[in-house]
């Protein structure tokens, strides 16, 4: 079967590999379409730390079942699905405090393991999510989750102001929650389109911040005392110190961005403020479920979301494209039928 590879950095191909066996344990997928994220286009420039070379692309998922799942009866051949890319190890502290989402072990699809940027893989039940949804919406679900978490882990409520820095396929997932939520939802970027795709997305206010001053205009739109949460998803130092500066005494910061390099802190900051500094990684299954209800309910506008949907074939020339010019791309969907 066919599958993209990055041989190394920069050399993407269309590669003939080995098809997955059937398995009574695992369920068979034939792959229908899969989402790229900024991780992958780390991977395809080597900027990603955890990958090791050649690797299979590929973790936002949408598949239909093969063969009927013995272990699941909802899993029956036909039936489209998207599914988690994660693993845990059910040991780690991570795992045994329940939160296997950040498993000390993990391996994502794509990433420390080959992914589904193939024809067919094998996936283990629990790991699917049957849902009704076209196949581009059952591939937003998993990055969308992303953000989900993010606005769990900032116990964001109704009476909160929530400021996320980054509209792109993980920011949205957090704006649209942080709006679900009932907050006053403010979104930020370099990119004029993707502020309009972030207010179809639930956003009140946008911030562009190469044409506005970042710090007035967050103290306009909250009385001078700063954003109760920050969701930080861009990863870049400069946007993780604004989080803590633009933040309001005792809020609470979020990081989701990877940044590249170390980043230097004002720390006082974090104590003068009394700051909740909080992680966010990967998602539960109860974000799979929270962002798939979103859909069914039709409150995301997953066709702003998408930049392109093109076939296998032109997978290697767009991730090309896409490296030459980072911020021109929404989200690229590659189509494997
Ligand atoms: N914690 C996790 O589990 C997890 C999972 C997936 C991705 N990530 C990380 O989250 C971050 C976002 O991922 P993504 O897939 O949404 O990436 P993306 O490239 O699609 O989105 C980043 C957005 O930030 C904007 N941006 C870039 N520089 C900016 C600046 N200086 N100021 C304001 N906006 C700026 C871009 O225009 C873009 O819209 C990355 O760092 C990625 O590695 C984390
Ligand atoms: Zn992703
Ligand atoms: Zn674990």
């Amino acid at each position: 079967m066919k599958a993209l590879v990055i041989k190394q950095p920069g050399k993407a191909e269309i590669t003939s590999v080995a098809e997955p066996v059937a398995d009574e344990n695992m369920v068979l997928l034939k792959v229908r379409m899969v989402g790229f994220c900024g991780s992958d286009l780390n991977t395809f420039c080597g900027k990603n730390p955890m990958v090791s070379y050649p690797r299979i692309l590929g973790h936002e998922v949408s598949a239909t079942i093969v063969e009927s799942s013995r272990l699941d009866p909802n899993l029956v051949a036909g039936v489209d699905v998207t599914l988690s890319p994660y693993t845990s190890c059910g040991t780690c502290a991570a795992c045994l405090r329940g939160r296997p989402n950040a498993c000390k072990f993990n391996e994502t699809l794509g990433v420390q393991r080959d992914g589904a940027l193939a024809e067919y893989i094998r996936v283990p039940p629990e790991k699917l999510y049957r849902a009704k949804l076209s196949l581009t919406e059952l591939c937003l679900v998993e990055p969308l989750t992303v953000g989900f978490h993010a606005v769990a882990r900032g116990r964001v409520s109704a009476s909160d102001t929530v400021a996320i820095f980054g509209c792109g396929g993980v920011g949205l997932g957090a704006i649209a929650a942080s709006s679900f939520r009932g907050a006053k939802t403010i979104a930020l970027d370099v990119a004029t389109e993707k502020l309009a795709t972030a207010r179809a997305a639930g956003a009140a206010q946008t911030i562009n911040t190469t044409r506005e001053p970042l710090h007035t205009r967050l103290a306009e739109l909250t009385d001078g005392r700063g954003p109760d949460v920050v969701i930080e998803a861009i990863g870049l130092p400069e946007t993780f110190r604004a989080a803590v500066e633009e933040v309001s005494f005792t809020g609470r910061v979020v990081y989701i961005g990877y940044a590249k390099e170390p980043v230097a802190y004002e720390t006082k900051l974090f104590v003068q403020k009394e700051l909740d500094i909080l992680g966010s990684r990967n998602a539960l299954p109860e974000g799979f479920r929270a962002v798939i209800q979103m859909f069914e309910e039709g409150r995301f506008p997953a066709k702003d979301a998408i930049s392109s949907i093109i076939p296998l074939e032109d997978a290697p020339e767009a991730l090309r494209a896409w490296s030459d010019d980072p911020s021109r791309v929404k989200k690229i969907m590659v189509r494997l039928d």
